[in-house]
């Protein structure tokens, strides 16, 4: 799909706000909002139900998108580890109820799912590997990826991990290291933790593309390139000239974190970049359009764009 209106759930959270931004000169943008108010120039903003799937059909019928895009979720890891009733809900109940609402709207869906389904005990995870799930978050994410797909056969699963702006109330793993860097703040970064990291904007072209292919099932749309994330701090680091010696290595499994976490999180992308005929991209490449966005302005408008 080259063009049209789409909708996108989730719309004060980091990927919605930069998704809107990379396709609001081609396409007309509907960020659906909760609790937080939106405001993006050149997108529209409207507060969405997704807690009932009747009610919710009616609003995707009056706004009457060519697609839908879901991006709402608990995203917080320990958070939903804390609480696995609030993030089955959140995370699945929701997604089924978007699902829901597309399917009777004959409205085309991407569900955005994750690379934390599995074990990460190797690298590189296909579309077709059983899913061992480490922790809550990553439960509740399976099961809506298994909701959606009997609401809605012919939905588009994105599964991927993604860096990019983000606003003043949440700031993206990317954000917080160029932030702690400029600051002068040295930080410790997982060198036994693998990614594969891709932009938002990237992303979310090459979803819009797969979507225009009518593709249906599930897809990783993540970056070629599988790095740790102390690699992805030193990259960052040094596109953005500061300092890389504030960087220090870590090892998650001395990090005593809440939730368990899976150590590989890489996946292979073969099956997008055949349908697409195209390489997903660099991470070099990504990290200097992040680069770029920021001298165009798009920290400082999004940093902005979200209020309570
Ligand atoms: N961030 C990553 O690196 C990453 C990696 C892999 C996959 N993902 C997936 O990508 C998607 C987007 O992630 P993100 O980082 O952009 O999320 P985010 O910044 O945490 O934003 C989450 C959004 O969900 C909304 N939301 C939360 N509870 C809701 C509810 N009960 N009803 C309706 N909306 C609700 C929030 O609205 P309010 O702020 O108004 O509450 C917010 O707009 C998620 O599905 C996530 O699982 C993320």
């Amino acid at each position: 799909m080259a063009s049209g209106r789409v909708l996108i759930t989730g719309g004060s959270g980091l990927l919605a706000l930069n998704w809107a931004c990379a396709m609001r000169g081609t396409w007309d943008v509907v960020l659906g909002t909760h609790s937080r108010k939106v405001s993006l120039a050149g997108v529209a903003s409207r507060p969405l139900d997704l807690e009932n799937a009747g009610r919710l059909t009616r609003q995707v019928e009056e706004l009457a998108p060519d697609i839908v895009v879901h991006t709402a979720g608990l995203t917080n890891v320990d958070r939903c580890e804390d609480d696995p009733a609030l993030a089955r809900h959140v995370n699945a109940e929701l997604a089924r109820n978007v699902a829901e609402a597309a399917a009777s709207s004959n409205v085309r869906l991407v569900h955005v799912s994750t690379d934390h389904l599995f074990a990460g005990t190797r690298s590189g995870y296909r579309e077709d590997d059983t899913p061992e799930p480490l922790n809550e978050y990553a439960r509740s994410k399976l099961l809506a990826e298994e909701w959606v797909k009997q609401a809605d056969p012919r939905a588009l699963i994105v599964r991927t991990n993604f860096f990019g702006w983000g606003h003043a109330g949440r700031q993206s793993f990317s954000d917080w290291i160029v932030y702690s860097l400029r600051a002068g703040r040295e930080i410790t970064m997982f060198d036994d933790v693998h990614f594969t990291p891709i932009l938002a904007d990237a992303l979310a072209a090459a979803t819009h593309r797969l979507a225009g292919l009518t593709a249906s099932g599930t897809f990783n749309v993540a970056g070629d390139e599988r790095v740790s994330k102390y690699e992805f701090a030193k990259r960052l680091a040094q596109a953005f000239d500061l300092p890389g010696k504030l960087i220090q290595r870590g090892r998650i499994r001395d990090a005593g974190l809440f939730a368990k976490r899976p150590p590989d999180m890489s996946l292979d992308n073969t099956k997008a970049r055949d349908l697409l005929s195209t390489s997903l991209g660099r991470l070099d490449d990504y990290i200097h359009i992040l680069r770029r966005q920021e001298s165009e302005g798009r920290r400082e408008e999004l940093f902005h764009a979200v209020t309570e």
